[in-house]
């Protein structure tokens, strides 16, 4: 096990990091960011804070009073603290949701770091994302954090969810972007089925996986192919019953937690400005896993 914040020296220089979501009491940030600062020689502690939606204000204004590096925000703040910040990238804006805000002298500037974690993640496993065409299923707040970035390389996205509501807000606001790239489709095993012969990637985007639905997948096996490569945003369990399918039909297989890992990573070189110690983070989240 990585030996965590005893050996972090507390002084009167110890700067702050701080999560704001509502539970925090799960999150693995804590342990993975303040065991980063330590290996790269900054004085800082990143501390999950459970805050009430009528205290949002004051804890995103407690940021600039209290002189803290920043905040990683998390559900069910990541759209209402935008109306609380001093800027907001581009990015975050096209996203509608803010998962990073960096203390910029003062300046609180948001920003969201999903999407570009999930796009080194698929680089990192040499997925061609060039002139291919994927499907999504689910369409809430990862699916837009992917899908902003995404859609800058590949060709077509095809997005579906049980929800016609959120689809309908997610696919309107694409297309003012990137047009005609991106449709939609009703969820049902036809459409599903018809579309995924079309397509060389999947993405789910759904909690469909994930505890307590960890005996169920968004996709049936049937469904899939070796040469279709597969991507399950759900980190926890590392593995989930989509990802195990799709591993013994032969497809190439990307989880969430890389996608986890490189969000953080993004988030700790806007506090510090230095390189993440990349491996030590990954270690700590494979440490704090469900492996099966
Ligand atoms: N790897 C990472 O870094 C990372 C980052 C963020 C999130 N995640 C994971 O991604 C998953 C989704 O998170 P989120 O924040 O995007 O959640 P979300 O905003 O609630 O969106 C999920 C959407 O999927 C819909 N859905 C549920 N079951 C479905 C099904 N069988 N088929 C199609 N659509 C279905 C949901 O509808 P209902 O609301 O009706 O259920 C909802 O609209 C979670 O497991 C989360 O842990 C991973």
């Amino acid at each position: 096990m990585v030996k965590f914040l005893i050996e972090t020296e507390l002084s009167g220089k110890t700067k702050v990091v701080i999560l704001i979501g509502n539970p925090v009491e799960h999150s693995m940030s804590p342990k993975m960011h303040t065991t980063a600062f330590k290996e790269v020689g900054v004085n800082a502690i990143y501390v999950a804070t459970k805050v009430e939606k009528n205290n949002l204000k004051t804890a995103v204004e407690s940021i600039r009073a209290l002189n803290f590096l920043g905040a990683n925000v998390t559900i069910p703040h990541k759209v209402a603290v935008m109306k609380f910040v001093d800027e907001i990238e581009p990015i975050a804006r096209d996203i509608g949701a803010v998962n990073t805000i960096v203390n910029k002298e003062g300046k609180l500037i948001a920003t969201n770091t999903d999407g570009l974690g999930f796009m080194r993640s698929m680089k990192e496993a040499g997925v061609k994302l060039k002139g291919i065409n994927a499907v999504m299923v689910g369409a809430g707040g990862v699916a837009r954090a992917i899908s902003f970035n995404l859609l800058h390389e590949i060709n077509q996205l095809k997005i579906t969810d049980i929800k016609k509501k959120v689809i309908d807000s997610l696919v309107s606001n694409l297309k003012q972007r990137f047009g005609n790239k991106v449709t939609s489709f009703n969820l049902n095993g036809k459409n599903l089925k018809t579309e995924l012969e079309k397509a060389d990637l999947l993405l789910n985007c759904t909690p469909i996986g994930m505890f307590p639905k960890n005996k169920e997948t968004p996709v049936p096996k049937e469904f899939l192919r070796k040469d279709l490569t597969v991507f399950d945003a759900i980190y926890n369990p590392i593995e989930t019953l989509l990802i195990k399918n799709a591993k013994q039909i032969g497809a190439k297989t990307i989880g969430g937690s890389k996608m986890f890992l490189y969000q953080g990573v993004e988030a700790f070189e806007l506090w510090t400005e230095k390189k993440a110690p990349i491996k030590l983070m990954e270690t700590i989240i494979n440490e704090n896993l469900i492996k099966k």
